[in-house]
């Protein structure tokens, strides 16, 4: 069993993951993570020295290997996983895989990206809260399609950690 969470950045997949993993007694891997520590740099600075490009290359890379992994786990994707190369074909074809999308109100994401923004490269340069809202509106309208081929879509905006983990 692998339970997979998806979502925009700053939707909770990485608190989830991690307190759900505890919950069921899962090992807990965090996709962007595993890049760091295979790239030894942080997610930032391979956008920044190497390419965007380069990141999904290897986000799709490191997705299949830790997939090919014979155990049951929970593991939170990037924001971007499923919407780049073949990595939602790859997840709906893995009968181990339940692929669960965080969903989460645009209005929740920019209050919580706003001050978490330095770390994520795709928003760090955008410099006020109404720009990112704007931003974060048309960035998720286009990777709704993809978020919306989840298994099971929980709209997790008013919900509590310990709430979402107890589904
Ligand atoms: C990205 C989200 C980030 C990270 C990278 C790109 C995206 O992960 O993979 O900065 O494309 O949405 P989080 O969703 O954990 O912030």
């Amino acid at each position: 069993m692998k339970i997979v969470l998806c979502g925009y950045m700053g939707s909770g997949k990485s608190s989830v993951g991690k307190l759900l993993a505890s919950e069921l007694g899962l090992e807990f891997i965090e996709l962007d993570q595993e890049i760091e520590k295979i790239e030894k740099r942080y997610i930032s600075e391979i956008f920044s020295e190497k390419s965007e490009i380069y990141f999904r290359k290897k986000e799709s890379e490191v997705l299949k290997n830790v997939l090919k992994e014979e155990k049951s786990m929970v593991i939170s994707l990037g924001g971007g996983t499923p919407c780049y190369a073949n990595n939602l074909e790859i997840l709906q074809q893995n009968e181990e895989v339940t692929l669960i999308y965080l969903k989460v109100s645009v209005e929740k994401l920019t209050d919580r990206l706003f001050s978490e923004k330095a770390t994520r490269p795709l928003i760090a340069e955008i410099s006020s809260e109404e720009k990112l809202e704007e931003f974060i509106r048309k960035h998720l309208f286009e990777r709704q399609f993809y978020y919306m081929q989840s298994d099971l879509i929980l709209d997790t905006t008013t919900m509590k950690l310990t709430e979402i983990v107890a589904i």
